[in-house]
């Protein structure tokens, strides 16, 4: 059992190093989409990113110019606003028309999300594998406990008094 648990352990704690290289490619093919497609046209999404961005202080997926391209602006050419104004640095009606850094957040979303996830799966993996490191001396003492109490519970059949 200590081994079956240690082996899922050490497996954790490395899959949540290794990872890590793959969150950025993930959030980047997810949340592009998001933002350029459903922004204004499905208010769950759209509810949802206005809060990922006052939440992150940030703004676009990439960039806040993302939001020059997306459907919500080509669609609706008579909306002044050049981002959200959850965009912005002070949230105002309206304040997202002018999309200089002084008035809205200039980060990426993915990169914000990014940096937290990666935080946590250095917090995951750190704590998986020291786990690890303790089970390895749990085994060792087991190891230790059943040699010194073994002839105690299975006392040797033939035993030759002659050696
Ligand atoms: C993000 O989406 C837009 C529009 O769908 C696309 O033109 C752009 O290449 C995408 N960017 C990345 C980095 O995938």
């Amino acid at each position: 059992m200590l081994l079956l648990i240690f082996l899922l352990e050490a497996v954790a704690g490395v899959i949540a190093y290794v990872y890590q290289e793959q969150v950025r490619s993930e959030l980047t093919l997810s949340m592009n989409g998001t933002f350029n497609s459903y922004y204004y046209f499905d208010q769950g999404r759209t509810d949802a990113i206005d809060k990922l961005q006052r939440k992150y202080k940030c703004c676009g997926a990439l960039d806040f110019e993302d939001w020059r391209y997306s459907r919500w602006l080509k669609e609706n050419p008579d909306v002044k606003n050049k981002v959200p104004d959850s965009c912005c640095i002070t949230e105002t009606p309206f304040c997202g028309v002018r999309d200089h850094p002084s008035n809205i957040h200039d980060d990426s979303c993915i990169g914000a999300l990014e940096k937290q996830i990666k935080d946590h799966l250095n917090i995951l993996g750190a704590v998986g594998l020291g786990f690890c490191l303790v089970q390895v001396f749990g085994m060792i003492f087991s190891c230790c406990l059943y040699i010194s109490i073994r002839d105690y519970i299975r006392p040797k059949k033939h035993y030759n008094y002659e050696r």
